[in-house]
């Protein structure tokens, strides 16, 4: 079978629609399902007793490992979150803020990475600074080497944009704000399980991600990378009960060495467990046959919509310097509209861009069809003959 069998067999009924949102959230494929109503029904039996909590203790450190593996970090380097954004909040509030600092974003942020430096703004006198995506990589770094100074306490990008795919060349971003002494948070919600993440070789200081976009986890589910010498630097502004190793009656604590000093309380182990299996799934069925797969259908993707007179990508040609997205517009043509008109004739799920009335954002994944791209392209060129 093909990739995309393989994939399309563990899919559940997506009642007939081509599905291009993995970008928002992608469909659950089955064994993962399966694996997290098995670990709430052994968890279920009593968190306490003796055996299951063991092997929940188990299976937390072995879904940390996962976890760590695919980004090749260690598992001391990272935090089992909830979801890209809780990562950018440890990160965010965890910095030691004097008035004047700066911190700088791009213009592509998701409210995750943006709502969270809006909040710092009136606290700590924080200003942000934004630098314009362009599609010319050159032009970007050279506006991000303008804009870094003596007080950016913090370069907060998304690694894959998710407004146009375009993905940032990491290493060379890293490179550029470390020789001004200024660490680099990436968002990953849009490169995990993407394209390939490799915290070393971008020599990054925190990588934040989610499970439930393109590794197809549970929704609720993501991770933290933050580099050994990165942890202590940063101030934790929620802790509790497991972020310690020991602590006394009178005030006095000893928080764990690792980062997972910035988890506590009480989460969700079935969800975790879910996020475990899908990674399992697709180092089963190889990453680099994965990310080839998703490159060459965007490929394809791209040449079919560039076929249709009028319609401009603004995604990058160039699958090097994209991902999984493909953002177009027909200039004239409302993306509201559009996609509305699509789910209701095609059944085609794509989504409109917020505050770019055109902007349609298309995401891809593995178990993509032919046939859903032949129904795209068909959705279109029927709405621009209407
Ligand atoms: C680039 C980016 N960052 C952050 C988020 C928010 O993700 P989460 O819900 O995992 O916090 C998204 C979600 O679409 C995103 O695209």
């Amino acid at each position: 079978m093909s990739l995309t069998a393989d994939v399309q067999a563990m899919l559940p009924d997506l009642d007939g629609y081509a599905y291009f949102q993995t970008s928002g959230f992608s469909p659950k494929l089955n064994p993962v399902v399966d694996e997290v109503v098995h670990w709430l029904k052994f968890q279920s039996r009593g968190p306490a007793l003796p055996f299951v909590n063991r092997r929940i203790e188990e299976l937390k450190r072995d879904i940390r490992g996962k976890v760590a593996r695919t980004v090749n970090a260690t598992p001391e380097e990272i935090v089992m979150t909830e979801n890209t954004t809780i990562g950018i909040n440890i990160v965010a509030n965890g910095i030691d803020w004097k008035p004047g600092d700066n911190v700088l974003l791009t213009n592509h942020e998701h409210p995750g990475n943006r709502l969270t430096w809006y909040n710092l703004t009136g606290r700590y006198d924080v200003e942000l600074r934004f630098v314009p995506m362009y599609n010319d990589l050159g032009r970007t770094l050279e506006e991000m080497d303008r804009l870094i100074d003596g007080r950016t306490r913090l370069v907060s990008v998304s690694h894959v944009s998710r407004r146009t795919g375009l993905r940032l060349p990491g290493r060379e971003v890293c490179d550029l704000a470390h020789g001004k002494d200024t660490p680099v948070l990436f968002d990953g919600a849009q490169s995990f399980g993407a394209i390939p993440i490799d915290v070393r070789a971008l020599d990054c200081d925190f990588y934040s991600f989610c499970g439930h976009k393109y590794t197809m986890a549970p929704q609720g589910t993501g991770g933290l990378f933050i580099r050994r010498d990165r942890i202590d630097w940063l101030k934790p502004s929620w802790i509790g009960s497991h972020s310690q190793k020991s602590f006394d009656q009178d005030g006095h604590m000893d928080l764990h060495d690792e980062a997972r000093r910035f988890e506590f309380a009480t989460r969700s182990v079935p969800d975790q467990a879910g996020f475990g299996k899908s990674l399992d799934i697709w180092e089963g069925l190889g990453w680099e046959a994965i990310f080839a797969g998703i490159a060459a259908y965007t490929d394809r993707m791209k040449a079919a919509l560039l076929e249709i007179p009028e319609l401009v990508l603004e995604t990058p040609s160039s699958y090097d310097d994209s991902s999984g997205i493909v953002t177009f517009h027909v200039p004239g043509l409302e993306a509201g509209p559009l996609s509305e008109s699509l789910q209701q004739h095609e059944k085609v799920l794509v989504s409109p861009l917020e505050f770019a009335a055109e902007s349609t954002r298309v995401s891809t994944h593995v178990f993509n069809s032919d046939e859903d791209l032949e129904r795209l392209t068909r959705g279109i060129r029927r709405v621009l003959n209407e």
